[in-house]
This record gives C-alpha cells, structure tokens and sequence, in this order.
C-alpha cells in the first residue's frame, strides 16, 4: 500500500480538522489510494507543537517550519496558521515538490493570493497538487444541489441569497486574536467567513462578475489576546483588559451579478447572537428552487415547479448512503455526518488529487476567483459603487 508522508504547519483549531481527516478517511475510504503517515508538525508555539506529537500522533515537531519543507522525506503538507503566513509557506513547499493543502482565505493580500496562483500553475507542470480548504462545497447536500442544477433540474438559474451568519464576536469583549487585525487576517468577515459562501455560490452558479457592498465594523476596540490560538469567543476576557482597535469588519452584505445573467445577494456577519454556523443558500430556477443550511447539513430542500399544483412545495432530501459520499461513511439512512467528517472527505479529495496527478476542486486557480470577489467586494466599498470582479 502506497505511503504518504504528511508535514502539518499550524497545529491550532484547523490544525486539528486536518488530523481528524488524514487519521480518518482510510477509515471511510477503503481501499484508498495511499494511506498518510503523520510525520512532522510545526507550530510557532513550541509547546502546541509538542502537544500535537502527543496527541495526534505526529512522529515528531520541529522548530522551524522550513524543516518541513526541506525534508525529502515530506509528500503533503498541511498549511493551518493564521492567514498572513500562508502565502510565503504555500510557494515554498511548491518550490520544493511538495503537495500543498492550504486554508482558506488563500492570504491577507490580493498580491500574495496572486502570487500563490502563479506558483500553483507552474508546479502543476510537474504534476504538484495545490489545493484550498474550502470544504463546505464537499457537504454531501451541496453535492447533491450541484447534480441537480448541472440535470437542469431547477432550470435556469435566476438568483441566488447566500449567507454565513456566526455569534461568536458579537460579545464586546470576545478577546482581539489574530482574526481582528488586518495586517495578520488581511479582512475581517470578508475574508474568514463571506470567502466560504462566495465559493460555494460560484460552484452552483458560475462566476461572479460584479459586485456592489457595504462593509461595517460595530466593535471598534476588544480585549488584548496576545498570541495563541484563537480563543474564537470561547473565553471571554474581562472589561477592564487592556483593549486595542479592531482594523477588520464584522459584517458586509453584497449584491452580486453572475456571467449567466444570474443575480444574487451575499451577506456575513459573525455578530449575529443565535446563529453558529448559519450558511444557508437559496437558489431560485426557472423549473424550481434549491434551498441549504449547514446548520441542518444532511438535509436539501427542494421544490420543483413540475409537481402538481397541489403538492407543489418544498420537501426534505436526508442525505445518505444513496448520496455523495454516503455509501462510504455512515451507510445506514440517517445516521447523518458532521464536520469531522466533512473534513475527511476533504482530506480524501487531496491524497486522491496527490495520488491521481490531477488538481482537485478548489484548487488554487478556483480559490484565486474567491480573493478576486473579495478584492472587488472591498473596492465598491470603499467607492460606493459596482466594481468588476477583474
Ligand atoms: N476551512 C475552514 O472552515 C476554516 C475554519 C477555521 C479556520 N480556517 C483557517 O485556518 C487557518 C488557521 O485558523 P485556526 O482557526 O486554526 O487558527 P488558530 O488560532 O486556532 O490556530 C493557528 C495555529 O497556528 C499557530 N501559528 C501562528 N503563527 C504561526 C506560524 N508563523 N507558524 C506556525 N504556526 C503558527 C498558532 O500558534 C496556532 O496554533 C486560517 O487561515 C483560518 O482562516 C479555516
């Protein structure tokens, strides 16, 4: 059975996802296409690195992260730091022959998105696998929408309302991690949260040409969190913290033109108190409408304008084994998954794509059309007008 020997930069909340896939999807998967050794991990804080030889299972940490991209030994290597480190790590370890599997957003900069495209396209000649983490469009549901809209099911796509509404800043107080400074995040929801649902959006709906936004921060100040991982609102510091300013916005809303002729709206805050993970997407056709929330991940609800007059309406599909991906991990009707295993699916699309020598969905072509919305989206803020997504 082929090996591959995984490096992980970055061991914090999305550190962990990775684990869970990489330890996980022979599990689901088998016979796979190469099972992962978990080799070298590194993490800035050396102590989380420590802990994640212990705890999940890597051969050994390293001090610098450049030991893992000079190691001949490395096959794939995990990117999971905060946003502003990605681009330098990503072109090297491509530089370097190794397959890259990077979260999202691709980086704090349009420039460095840019220039990780470009380094994305030039290894690709030798057969270098490049991918970006966005893994909502791998939700079995969202599959399954897909299959729908490319049969021609709901007809021609007419609009498209897609949000990602979060709480865990909306408490003044939330500690100010690495999430609310633009110079680490290089955006605030924009980047870390709207990106998800500017991709998933583009999958089922093609590209977005133009865009017209509002962006807004409502908590200009929060409490110092001095490095670390990102407490995420989990831990709440006390009033009297020394604060500083946030620099990142906490919500943007944008109207958006697609190249069919398609129009939409896109919405994300992470300061709405009662919604967790709330992305949800409606998609209006000309034969029906498509309708998701992450929140409820194992159910789509459809409508199909084709039924009779009088059960016209939207009905439920729980996804399963007779679904995508559902015949590998739970294969009993409703067991339903989760985002553990969303990631392992997502784990398993990398190796394959390693594997297979073919680039897999969100490569970093496909995640560069992401960062060019953004970019966009910032421009018609800051121009109060329609800007091209160029
Ligand atoms: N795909 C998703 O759904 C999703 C969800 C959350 C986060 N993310 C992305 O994952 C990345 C990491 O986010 P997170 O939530 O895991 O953050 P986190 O704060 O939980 O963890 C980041 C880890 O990186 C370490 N780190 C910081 N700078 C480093 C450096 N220069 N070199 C090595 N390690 C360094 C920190 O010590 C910490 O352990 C971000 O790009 C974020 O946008 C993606």
């Amino acid at each position: 059975m082929k090996k591959l020997n995984v490096g992980l930069i970055g061991a914090g909340f999305m550190g962990k996802a990775h684990v869970v896939g990489y330890s996980n999807f022979p599990k689901f998967f088998w016979p796979v296409e190469a099972v992962p050794v978990l080799k070298t991990v590194f993490d800035v804080n050396p102590e989380i690195g420590k802990e994640a030889v212990a705890r999940f299972g890597f051969e050994k940490s390293t001090a610098d992260w450049r030991d893992i991209i000079n190691d001949s030994d490395i096959d794939v290597i995990s990117i999971c730091t905060p946003n502003d480190t990605h681009a330098e790590m990503a072109i090297a370890a491509l530089k370097a022959g190794k397959h890259v599997l990077c979260e999202k957003p691709m980086s704090n900069s349009f420039e460095d998105a840019q220039a990780m495209a470009e380094a994305a396209e030039e290894a690709a000649k030798k057969g270098i696998i490049a991918m970006c983490a966005y893994q909502y469009r791998r939700v079995p549901a969202i599959a399954l929408a897909k299959k729908f809209i490319d049969e021609g099911a709901i007809g021609k796509i007419l609009d498209v309302r897609a949000q990602y509404l979060q709480s865990w800043s909306a408490d003044p107080n939330s500690p100010l991690s690495w999430r609310f400074q633009k110079s680490i995040a290089g955006a605030g929801t924009l980047g870390d949260i709207a990106t998800h649902v500017i991709d998933m959006s583009q999958y089922l709906a093609g590209d977005i040409t133009e865009v017209v936004s509002t962006v807004s921060t409502y908590v200009n100040e929060r409490p110092i969190q001095e490095g670390g991982v990102d407490l995420l609102g989990t831990v709440k510091l006390s009033g009297d913290v020394k604060k500083a300013p946030v620099d990142v916005d906490d919500q943007t809303s944008f109207m958006v033109n697609f190249a069919s002729g398609a129009k939409g709206s896109i919405e994300a805050t992470r300061n709405a108190w009662g919604r967790h993970n709330f992305i949800t997407l409606e998609i209006h056709g000309t034969k029906g409408s498509i309708a998701f929330n992450y929140e409820r991940l194992n159910e789509l609800d459809v409508c199909f304008a084709d039924d009779a007059d009088d059960r016209r309406g939207f009905k439920t599909i729980h996804t399963g084994p007779a679904h995508f991906y559902g015949e590998v991990t739970w294969n009993i009707p409703g067991m339903n998954i989760g985002y553990g295993e969303l990631k392992t699916i997502e784990i398993h699309d990398f190796i394959k794509a390693v594997v297979e020598g073919k680039q897999p969905s969100t490569d970093f072509a496909q995640s560069f059309k992401v960062e060019k919305v953004v970019n966009a989206v910032a421009k018609s803020n800051e121009t109060k007008s329609w800007q091209p997504v160029l």
